[in-house]
């Protein structure tokens, strides 16, 4: 395996997945009763921005500047760098410790050993936190159902092996609806050319699902198939009008990210009944 976060940490990709999880786990949070998180590909938690250059078109742009939409997601973002300067970029672990209340819980699996032992070093004094070191996909059937009713699978692999990894991940929703099947999964996914993932979508929308929701970030049109154009979040059985808290949101990213004949989308692929 090459994949090694830190050298996207930030970009384009990191923002919307991270602004539209915060936008998910604040939802959750306005029910009183606890939730839990299953983060099946962790990362190392928090990243050195040093030399990043992928930064520079995610974080680095929207940094300083006055986006009320993604307020939530930059003040989670400043919470890890104490002087103002953007120097470390959290990953999606540590955003999500940082939405928990007292009853909820995190898990996190990440299979590679230096990751996996950064996140034990960062959550070690953590009892909500528990760090696994162990294939992501599999620990969906370990680790559901949770005790907690509710809650959200995020699944966001490295997409080392391309087209197998949308099989293994219709797989594992599949597996993961029968075991929870009111849970929200969360899935990132990365755009080259769109219309090569519609098959993939078609297969999404025949789960058993209540509903299930699009929405992406295109920086720039998405005609070349060698560089990452854009990238989405899958989620599925979302909470009731989160399509409504994530519009100003989208709009925001589309406002300060975007190249010319770069696009949002918020869209349903199943709608609620
Ligand atoms: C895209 S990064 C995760 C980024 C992180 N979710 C975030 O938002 O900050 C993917 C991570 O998955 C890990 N990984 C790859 N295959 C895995 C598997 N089968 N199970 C668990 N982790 C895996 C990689 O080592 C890498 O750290």
């Amino acid at each position: 395996m090459n994949y090694q976060h830190i050298f996207h940490a930030g970009n384009h990709a990191d923002v919307l997945k991270h602004a539209v999880l915060l936008e998910l786990l604040a939802a959750l949070s306005a029910k009183p009763s606890p939730w839990f998180v299953l983060d099946t590909h962790a990362g190392a938690g928090s990243h050195e921005l040093a030399g990043n250059l992928e930064a520079d078109s995610g974080i680095a742009r929207l940094w300083g500047q006055h986006h009320p939409a993604l307020e939530r997601y930059l003040t989670a973002v400043r919470g890890h760098n104490g002087d103002g300067k953007l120097r470390r970029y959290p990953g999606s672990p540590l955003l999500i410790a940082g939405a928990l209340r007292d009853d909820d819980r995190l898990a996190c699996c990440e299979i590679q050993p230096d990751p996996a032992a950064a996140l034990k070093a960062l959550f070690r004094n953590e009892t909500r936190v528990g760090v696994h070191q162990r294939d992501g996909y599999a620990a969906i059937k370990a680790l559901l159902p949770p005790a907690e009713k509710r809650g959200v699978v995020l699944i966001d692999p490295p997409y080392e092996t391309q087209q197998q990894e949308f099989d293994t991940i219709l797989a594992t929703l599949r597996d993961g609806l029968t075991r929870w099947p009111q849970g929200i999964f969360a899935l990132w996914y990365p755009i080259k050319r769109r219309r090569t993932l519609l098959p993939f979508f078609r297969r999404v929308a025949a789960l058993p699902i209540k509903s299930a929701l699009l929405t992406e970030l295109l920086v720039r049109p998405d005609d070349s198939p060698l560089r990452l154009n854009g990238s989405g979040m899958l989620l599925l059985n979302p909470p009731w009008r989160l399509d409504h808290a994530l519009a100003p949101i989208l709009g925001a990213l589309r406002d300060g990210l975007t190249e010319p004949g770069g696009s949002i989308r918020l869209e349903w692929l199943k709608p609620p009944a």
